[in-house]
């Protein structure tokens, strides 16, 4: 029977996996487990949020249908992506006599998903591994695509794999619980999704941008379910980051990468300096030709309705143009421009003059 829930198919060199969202969905985990023919032990990784609310019903959910289930549960927060908990994991499963053939299952953010995903990578050359995304930023980005990580002091994301799960579950219903500012910043990502691939996209949330703030069930579960869809379909076409087409969900992270990181992490969120970074990236468009003004004054439109920044003042302008420098995704030294040639189509640009970013970080700033 066709899966009225399924956002989308990820294919990948070693197979394909459903892309799930609904409203409830934790409760039907014990059932879409058992189609997936994961019904040995399952070992639930998430954090001291979410655990009380949530990871007990994904454990519930479970051991109803017969699988057992253990939980562990890391502090909240991007500090847990390291080493040190990856091994506690290890020793945690070794003592618990963990297998080959049975399930790894991260509940959280993109945190909780990163590390299980880690850890379900190494663990015995490779255990199956499932994902159960609770914060926007996991549902519509980090869960899908297999990218798996911890962080060193050095650098996040240093060491990590390409490694798929066998599924991605979630219950956008978990979304209600997040405070405001972690809503708008999760939308973000998805509103960024709308313009580089899909413009009617732009047009839904356009229409519903306070429906989408108070999480309204129909529509929300729709936004994420086209948002998983538009990721699903870039990671199946390029999954390893190869091909130049899975670059295009960085619009906005070149400046939001570097505002992130020259403030310590500690100004803005993830999907705040990506707002900030597509209105720069959207600047500098227009002024080389590509769209018009209508479509910046649009998209500055579109991210205040959501409370997202659209400026970045009093930073400075070198710690900026520094953080770019340091961008893991730039070619030769120079950075690669993620830009719109208009809404629901980007293209790769390496020819933006320094010149003209130099200004536009000076007009993000003052
Ligand atoms: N693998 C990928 O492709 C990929 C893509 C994007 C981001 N990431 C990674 O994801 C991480 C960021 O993800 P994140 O923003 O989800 O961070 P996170 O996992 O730290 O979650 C943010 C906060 O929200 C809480 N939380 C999660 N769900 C909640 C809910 N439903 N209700 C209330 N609180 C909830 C968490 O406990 C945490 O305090 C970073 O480490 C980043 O590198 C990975």
């Amino acid at each position: 029977m066709a899966d009225a829930d399924l956002a989308a198919e990820v294919h990948h060199s070693g197979g394909s996996y459903p892309v799930v969202a609904g409203w409830g969905t934790i409760n039907t985990l014990g059932d879409r487990l058992t189609d997936l023919g994961l019904t040995n032990t399952a070992y639930i990784i998430t954090d001291s949020n979410v655990m009380n609310l949530y990871g007990r019903s994904v454990q519930r959910a479970l051991q109803n249908r017969g699988i057992p289930a253990h939980c562990f549960i890391i502090p909240a927060g991007e500090t847990s992506k390291s080493f040190e908990l990856a091994q506690a994991i290890y020793n945690w499963l070794a003592g618990l006599k963990a297998e080959r053939g049975h399930t790894i299952i991260s509940v959280g953010g993109g945190v909780a998903g990163d590390l299980g995903g880690f850890v379900a990578a190494t663990y015995l050359r490779g255990m199956p591994f499932v994902q159960v995304p609770t914060s926007m930023a996991a549902m519509v980005d980090a869960s899908i695509g297999g990218k798996v990580a911890v962080n060193l002091p050095q650098a996040k994301n240093l060491v990590g794999a390409f490694y798929q799960p066998k599924g991605v579950f979630a219950d956008v219903q978990t979304l209600s619980t997040l405070g405001k500012r972690e809503l708008a910043e999760g939308w973000a990502e998805a509103i960024k999704h709308g313009f580089i691939l899909d413009a009617s996209l732009v047009d839904v949330f356009e229409e519903h941008a306070e429906a989408l703030m108070e999480v309204e069930p129909e529509i929300s579960t729709e936004v994420i379910r086209r948002s998983m869809a538009i990721k699903a379909n870039v990671v199946s076409q390029d999954e390893r980051e190869t091909l130049g087409i899975r670059i295009m969900l960085n619009y906005g992270h070149t400046i939001g990468h570097a505002l992130e990181s020259s403030t310590e992490y500690g100004r803005f969120f993830h999907g705040e300096g990506v707002a900030v970074g597509m209105m720069g990236a959207a600047t500098m468009a227009q002024e080389m030709g590509l769209h018009s003004q209508e479509l910046v004054d649009r998209q500055r439109r579109l991210l205040e309705r959501f409370n997202l920044p659209t400026s970045a003042k009093g930073l400075s302008v070198s710690d900026i143009l520094n953080g770019m420098s340091l961008d893991k995704k730039s070619q030769g030294g120079s950075n690669r421009w993620v830009m719109l040639e208009e809404v629901g189509r980007s293209v790769v640009r390496n020819d933006v003059p320094k010149e003209l970013v130099e200004k536009t970080i000076r007009e993000l700033v003052s």
